[in-house]
């Protein structure tokens, strides 16, 4: 299956925020990935629901909402809401992960869990089957511009097994530090989607590095 760019706005300049969004969204990209962080399960603040729904108008994108957060539960329809058509949790952070996951696909959203470069992947065992999609962490989460940990590919290749067995459909999507350098080799071992932040927005020529990202031979 051909792999897709979500290109991850937490590298973008904020006080351009709408030429980003318009860069993105004349690019090869489908998705445009947002990473909302309260400063409590990671240690940096992002932006949260006004900037989702400002910039919700001018991008016919699918936005793919990264919740890196402690306690997601009360938000998610004020996410729905904002404009999140796709949205991650961390198993890190969700003692009732199930009920949670639950409640994302009730709110109409799809739903997705993203797992620590230290959480193994045997753990998303019993809840495979309820999602859309797993964000593999390749960095840990709070920044962009961080090295990629390469153990990410033998994890990689254990949740792709994974989801063989359990006859999933869902998505394996990879986030942290995903260049030029590793696009190919994280779409031979089958990633579906890669986030990709400081370099696209950070290149000389961010559009081009989209495309770049977007076709791999
Ligand atoms: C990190 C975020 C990532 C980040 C990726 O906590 O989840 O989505 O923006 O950025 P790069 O591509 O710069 O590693
Ligand atoms: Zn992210």
């Amino acid at each position: 299956m051909a792999h897709l760019i979500a290109p991850s706005l937490l590298s973008a300049d904020f006080a351009r925020l709408h030429e980003a969004v318009e860069l993105v969204e004349a690019s090869p990209a489908p998705w445009l990935h947002l990473d909302v962080m309260d400063g409590v399960f990671v240690p940096n603040i992002s932006f949260g629901f006004p900037v989702i729904k400002a910039i919700r108008p001018l991008s016919k994108k699918v936005f793919d909402v990264h919740l890196m957060i402690a306690a997601p539960d009360p938000y998610i329809t004020a996410f729905r809401d904002a404009g999140a058509d796709r949205l991650t949790v961390h198993y890190e952070a969700c003692p009732h992960l199930h009920r949670t996951v639950q409640a994302i696909k009730e709110a109409g959203m799809k739903a997705g869990v993203a797992i620590n470069p230290h959480t193994p992947v045997h753990l998303l065992a019993d809840i495979l089957g309820d999602l859309d999609q797993v964000i593999l962490m390749s960095v840990n989460p709070g920044f962009g511009g961080q090295r990629f940990i390469p153990g990410t590919i033998r994890k990689l290749n254990m949740l792709r097994e994974l989801r063989e067995v359990h006859g999933s459909q869902l998505m394996i999507e990879v986030d942290g530090g995903v260049s030029a350098q590793n696009v190919k080799e994280l779409v031979d071992h089958g990633a579906d989607a890669l986030v990709a932040g400081n370099s696209i927005f950070n290149a000389p020529d961010p559009a081009a590095a989209i495309r770049a990202l977007a076709v791999v031979d």
